[in-house]
């Protein structure tokens, strides 16, 4: 069966969804998602959005704090682009119906701190930012009758001619059938990659499917090494890696040893508050000296009525767990939380591949270079969704060529899926291991090593049986560890997120790892 559309969104974050929004005016717009419309790292965000609000604040520190944390290796021009549009990019949220706290005295939005920020500039919806930020553009999208969105529809590849793309398959997961979507533009809003590693702070869908699709279809991906540890997720056997957010170290929290000893003035100047690359690595090396599994998070001297207002979901998340954070210290540890590089992009979200844009986490806009700075995610989300909208209306010219179905004459239905679940642990136990916070180059080619033998096992089942929602996931989630690990013996030097214990120092001159499909 093929459907056709104006415009097809892969993806329903705050990168997708915003994307949607505005094309809708002029569009017929297909939005799918491999889940529930609201399942997505942007139902997550607790922090909040970077935006220059406040009086003593200037674009011009917003910039230079971006490029600092970035480690050399920012595109200036998109640092200026997307801080320039900081501020209208949370009115534009605020017209969706998002409602940010306010200040109590005069009304205005209330700005928090977060790590490597100069000022107070970080715009939030209490400790749960994305959730209202998701529900109101799902809403809205959902009350929009030039928007369909298809749950549990999961982009198997993209349909290329040319260097051209004309729409996409996809596995409806409710049917067990490959669609075929015929669409004049496409956009890869598909979010990060973070679940390439056994910790994470992301939901299960963050299997990184948009580099695969893009590196399949042809396009390049930049600076995949580049994958953010995030210092602070609950250290408990079933909290599922719930994050505490960083605003609570902007709050005042300190980090400290098991027996209560803050360390981080130890590694940084700034304390508690140093870039999230330079606090993740503090923390393991604490973890590794001592031997311990954890380290703490104490916020439990300021005002428990201040605690519990600040960060209400914290508060009673970590209640369920037994932490009251108001009088005792959290457990926490690292991990996986974000990737910086991604498909390669123009500031209007244009990829290699004509038709194809990429936004959100799944580009590399150049935003974040080696190092993404807090609260930079989601504006980076809404002001390149709207450029690559933009650039749509502008340049759209329905060239439809015909679209060949899915064709699965050739594979059988697999009796079974230990292949899946094996292949699946295996890889994203390999990556933390071998490829996380600190890596070393024989600890990369080992990853190298044992990873093309879960690659070649993962190529063969997809030569020979019908595809599942599972395999896809794992299919993607290999080739983009794969790439990883590629990428990360490439950078020869320690930069940002990137530390090498063979290669400690920084080359003089920053430059970009590119990987080229073919
Ligand atoms: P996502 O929000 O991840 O959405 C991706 C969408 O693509 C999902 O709908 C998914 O189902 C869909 N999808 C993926 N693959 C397929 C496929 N093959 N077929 C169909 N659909 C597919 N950033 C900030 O700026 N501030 C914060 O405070 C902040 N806090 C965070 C807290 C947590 C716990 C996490 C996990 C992240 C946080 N981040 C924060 C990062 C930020 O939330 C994400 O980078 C951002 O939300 C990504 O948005 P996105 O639209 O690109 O992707
Ligand atoms: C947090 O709240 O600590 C997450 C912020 C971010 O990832 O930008």
């Amino acid at each position: 069966m093929i459907i056709k559309t104006d415009i097809l969104i892969i993806g329903s974050g705050a990168a997708g969804l915003t994307a949607a929004i505005e094309l809708s005016d002029r569009f017929k717009v297909a939005v799918i998602s491999k889940n529930q419309i609201i399942d997505s790292s942007t139902w997550y965000a607790q922090g909040g959005i970077a935006a220059v609000l406040a009086k003593e604040d200037s674009t011009k520190s917003h910039i230079e704090d971006t490029l600092k944390v970035g480690d050399g290796l920012c595109n200036r021009e998109a640092v200026e682009f997307c801080i320039e549009n900081g501020r209208e990019a949370i009115s534009w949220l605020e017209d969706c119906g998002v409602v940010f706290t306010k200040n109590k005295k005069n009304s205005d939005l209330h700005l928090t701190q977060e790590g490597g920020h100069s000022f107070r500039r970080v715009v939030h919806a209490d400790d749960a930012t994305g959730r209202e930020v998701s529900d109101s553009l799902a809403a809205k999208v959902l009350r929009n009758k030039n928007i369909k969105i298809l749950e549990n529809h999961l982009a198997v590849d993209l349909i290329i001619k040319n260097k051209k793309c004309f729409g996409a398959y996809v596995f409806n997961k409710n049917k067990e059938k490959v669609l075929t979507i015929s669409a004049g533009a496409v956009i890869l809003a598909t979010g990060g990659a973070s679940k390439a590693y056994l910790y994470t702070s992301n939901p299960d869908g963050a299997s990184g499917d948009g580099y695969a699709l893009a590196w399949r279809a042809g396009c390049r991906l930049e600076n995949m090494e580049f994958n953010q540890f995030h210092p602070t997720c609950l250290f408990h056997p079933e909290a599922k890696s719930f994050l505490i957010s960083e605003a609570l170290r902007g709050e005042g929290a300190i980090l400290k040893t098991l027996s209560g000893v803050p360390f981080m003035k130890k590694y940084n100047s700034k304390g508690d508050l140093s870039s999230r690359d330079i606090v993740a690595r503090s923390i393991d090396n604490e973890m590794k000296v001592s031997g311990t599994d954890n380290v703490f998070l104490d916020i439990s001297h300021k005002p428990p009525k201040e605690i519990k207002k600040s960060f209400p979901s914290i508060f009673k998340k970590c209640l369920e767990f037994g932490f009251d954070i108001t009088k005792s210290p959290i457990p926490v540890v690292p991990a996986a939380h974000y990737t910086c590089g991604g498909i390669v992009t123009d500031l209007d979200g244009r990829t290699d591949i004509s038709n194809l844009y990429a936004i959100g986490e799944t580009s590399c806009t150049g935003l974040h270079g080696a190092n993404r700075m807090a609260s930079n995610s989601l504006l980076e989300c809404i002001v390149f969704a709207k450029a690559a909208a933009n650039d749509i209306k502008i340049n759209f010219n329905l060239d439809r060529s015909s679209v060949p179905e899915w064709d699965n004459s050739k594979v059988i239905k697999a009796g079974e899926n230990i292949l899946i679940n094996h292949n699946w642990d295996a890889s994203r136990r390999l990556m933390w291991n071998y490829v996380g916070i600190v890596r070393s180059n024989d600890r990369l080619k080992k990853a190298k090593d044992k990873m093309k033998l879960i690659t070649s096992e993962v190529k063969e089942f997809y030569k020979n049986y019908e595809v599942t929602s599972d395999f896809l996931e794992l299919r993607n989630l290999v080739l983009v560890s794969e790439l990883i690990i590629k990428s990360a013996i490439k950078r020869r030097e320690s930069r940002g997120l990137h530390y090498n214990l063979d290669y400690p120092k920084k080359f003089k001159k920053a430059s970009s790892t590119i990987l080229s499909p073919g």
